[in-house]
């Protein structure tokens, strides 16, 4: 009786060792924060937290069996041209290191199958929709273009989040294209920004001041002739960069940006 109970003991403690949430906590939490992150939390954390990946793989992939494949893989195998994380955020951290001979194929499964149940959590996906949409909120809002329509993609953003992705499969002269395009466009959207920022300020003080409207309208000509200038600049960044890419390329971006 008592040998029985002690086996039946031992049996249930491997059975617990080796569940899904076990094994992440054992194998994946060292580095990737399991709980959902505060906001605060986001700049500290030394890999995206488990939300956020299975977030993105979200986006990437369809079915189940794709996804499982992936996690499977990448854990092993973890490779920039692979991740369905944004590049920059992937330089941001550097590659995952593999894990290979810590963790076994068949722990990998119990794993994946734990993270596709569990993550990403709602109040995750609540925060990332939110900050995405500020941030485009915000870039809009700085921008010195008269266009500022959702439509209009950003470019060198959307190229940046996805430079290394394996499926977009930017070639070295491409990506030495792009980034001429790149620091042109910054340059000069910074320039116009510099001098849009003094002209917009002093129309605000003319009107705290309570002067007439009538003062100010020689500086909102000079502001709406910089903002057109900056307008040109985007347009001429939109164009130049869809012609380096291929139709396929710029069909795989475009749904990032909505
Ligand atoms: C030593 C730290 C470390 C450990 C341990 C670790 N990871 Fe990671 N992982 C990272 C970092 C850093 C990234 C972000 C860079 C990247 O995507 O390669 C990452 C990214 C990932 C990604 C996203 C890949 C993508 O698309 O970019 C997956 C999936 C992942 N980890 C799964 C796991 C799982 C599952 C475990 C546990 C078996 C685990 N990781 C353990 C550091 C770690």
């Amino acid at each position: 009786m008592k040998k029985t109970l002690l086996l039946l003991a031992a049996t249930t403690a491997v059975t617990l060792a080796s569940t899904g949430a076990a094994l992440l906590e054992k194998k994946c939490a060292s580095c990737h924060m399991l709980e959902k992150p505060e906001f605060s939390q986001l700049p500290t954390l030394k890999a995206p937290a488990m939300d956020a990946v299975v977030f993105h793989i979200n986006l990437a992939m369809e079915n189940d069996k794709e996804k499982k494949a992936f996690i499977a893989d990448y854990v092993l195998n973890p490779d920039a041209s692979k991740s369905v994380c944004e590049s920059n955020k992937v330089a941001q951290f550097g590659v995952m290191p593999s894990q290979k001979g810590k963790v076994s194929k068949e722990e990998l499964e119990l794993i994946a199958t734990e993270l596709l149940a569990t993550y990403p959590h709602k109040a995750f996906v609540t925060m990332i929709k939110e900050m995405q949409s500020n941030d485009k909120i915000n870039a809009l809002k700085s921008a010195p273009f008269l266009v500022n329509h959702e439509g209009l993609p950003h470019m060198t953003k959307l190229l940046i989040q996805n430079w290394d992705k394996a499926k977009l499969g930017l070639t070295k002269e491409q990506k030495e294209k792009l980034l001429v395009v790149r620091e042109e466009t910054l340059s000069a959207v910074k320039a116009l920004k510099k001098q849009l920022k003094p002209l917009e300020a002093s129309v605000a003080e003319a009107m705290i001041d309570r002067e007439d409207p009538k003062s100010v309208e020689k500086t909102l000509e000079q502001i709406a002739k910089l903002k057109i200038e900056g307008t040109k600049v985007h347009l001429k960044c939109i164009a130049e960069t869809t012609s380096i890419l291929s139709e396929e390329q710029v069909a795989f971006l475009l749904p990032f940006w909505e």
